[in-house]
């Protein structure tokens, strides 16, 4: 039975299109928490980070970072540890709210947002040096065209690149109908089930990143639901495997 997943297709996302306070969008985020958690996308982050990062300061910069609500739990795991860390946060939307500043600095971690397009970001000289830059459920938004120029530009920001994001795959599209059970409201199971088939298998974004690059690159799947991404440097941190679920 053809499933139309050989390759990706990449529709626009309701979420993306909504005013961040129509009540369907709140729906929807509050939806992502759920989905987050399903997926295992922190335990999944947390270990890239930790396999990736040496502890000490760190700077981090995510990309699409939304409510901030994935880093917070993400930062949770990694705190008592990870004490002299630096986020900062973009998102073409500002949503990180005082409140949730406030938890990021009760782990000590300090936060910065920046409301941008990515695009338009990166096309604006100058520009800081991080650690690693992150990113969850962000990349499969964007053409293979787009996330080559995407990543052109990250691979000068960071030595490291990191990024869960969804696969595409069989099973992982069936789960997205089962999300109505968990009162997943309608952009979301739209919104899944269109991130599933924009999704990544194989080594498709290791092919996109740019060759010739002193870094290199690990991808796979993890879980049913998860495809990560990491690219850290040739000659880098030993601890370099990529972790398993
Ligand atoms: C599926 S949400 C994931 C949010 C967050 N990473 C999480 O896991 O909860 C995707 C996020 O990417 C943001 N986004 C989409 N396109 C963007 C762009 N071109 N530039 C910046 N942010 C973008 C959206 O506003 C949204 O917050």
């Amino acid at each position: 039975m053809a499933t139309g997943l050989d390759s990706r297709h990449i529709q626009p996302e309701l979420l993306d299109h909504l005013p961040p306070d129509d009540p369907k969008a709140i729906g929807s985020r509050r939806d992502l928490i759920w989905i987050n958690s399903l997926m295992f996308q922190h335990a999944i982050m947390s270990s890239l980070l930790k396999a990736s990062v040496r502890e000490g300061s760190i700077r981090i910069l995510e990309v699409g970072s939304g409510d901030g609500a994935f880093m917070l739990s993400v930062a949770r795991r990694l705190a008592r540890k990870w004490i002299d860390v630096e986020l900062v946060m973009l998102d073409q939307v500002d949503l990180i709210t005082d409140r949730r500043r406030a938890d990021f600095a009760a782990l000590g971690w300090r936060v910065e947002t920046v409301t941008d397009n990515v695009f338009d970001w990166i096309a604006k000289p100058g520009g800081d040096a991080y650690d690693v830059v992150s990113a969850n459920l962000f990349l499969h938004h964007f053409s293979d065209a787009a996330l080559k120029i995407l990543f052109e530009a990250l691979r000068r920001l960071a030595p490291v690149f990191l990024a869960a994001e969804p696969s595409r795959n069989v099973i992982a599209l069936k789960a997205c109908s089962l999300l109505r059970l968990v009162g997943a409201n309608q952009v979301t199971m739209h919104d899944a089930a269109a991130s599933v088939r924009a999704g990544f298998a194989g080594k498709e974004l290791s092919g996109l990143w740019p060759l010739g690059s002193a870094q290199q690159c690990e991808e796979r799947r993890i879980g049913p639901f998860t495809h990560a991404f990491r690219v850290f440097p040739k000659e880098g941190f030993a601890r370099c495997t990529m972790p398993s679920s």
